[in-house]
């Protein structure tokens, strides 16, 4: 049987990471085989267009470069990880999939829905999460939670740039409510783990 297909979402600092990994491991204490992936990255070549994406030196990048890179490390991680790990009957966890190119380079950039729409369903292969966690921060939280001195080139983005994220994450998972989630990331760790867990039972068979 085919694996599922699991993604985090959600603005910087509300703890998506930290949540696929506690899932990952509730998975390998279940003794169910699962790969635990990031994008962008993920497959050597992905991870090379993070390092370019999230690079402080590369200000000068404009919005397009930007969508297509996101995109171009997308179509290697999803044809050479997702697809045959899929396959392999394998779940995967991927912290932030095609959703967080429609929310920061769709709505945050300004880049026309239609254009974002043909390039991630290219990039993607067509792939679709069976189940998409939101986990919903205010952003003055989450930001509060980035070190300055340590902050990518997206994390630099101004505070409006981030409310424009986090509002389209929320109009997304509202237009798709079958596939997403919507978790209060203003909880405990725990308590949102507790959520996740909940809610991935209860909707889809793993
Ligand atoms: P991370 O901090 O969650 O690892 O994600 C890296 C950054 O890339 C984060 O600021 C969100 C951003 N991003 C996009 O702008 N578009 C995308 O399609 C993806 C996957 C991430």
């Amino acid at each position: 049987m085919r694996g599922k297909f699991i993604t985090f979402e959600g603005i910087e600092g509300c703890g998506k990471s930290t949540q696929a990994r506690l899932l990952s491991e509730y998975f390998k204490n279940e003794k169910k085989k699962v790969l635990l992936t990031r994008e962008p990255g993920g497959p050597p070549i992905s991870e090379k267009i993070r390092s370019i994406l999230l690079d402080n030196e590369n200000s000068e990048m404009v919005a397009r470069t930007e969508v297509l890179l996101y995109s171009a490390s997308r179509s290697q991680h999803t044809a050479e990880w997702i697809i045959p790990t899929l396959e392999r009957g394998l779940h995967v966890i991927c912290d932030r999939y095609y959703d967080s190119t429609r929310a920061y380079q769709g709505a945050a950039r300004k880049i026309d829905r239609k254009i974002i729409d043909i390039i991630t369903t290219f990039a993607s292969f067509e792939q679709k999460p069976d189940i998409t966690f939101l986990i919903d921060l205010p952003v003055k939280i989450g930001l509060s939670r980035i070190m300055k001195h340590t902050a990518d080139r997206l994390e630099r983005e101004s505070t409006e740039f981030h409310q424009k994220v986090r509002d389209a994450f929320l109009e997304i998972a509202y237009r798709e409510k079958q596939r997403f989630c919507i978790i209060d990331g203003a909880q405990s760790k725990e308590k949102i783990h507790d959520d996740i867990l909940e809610n991935l039972l209860k909707r889809i068979e793993i």
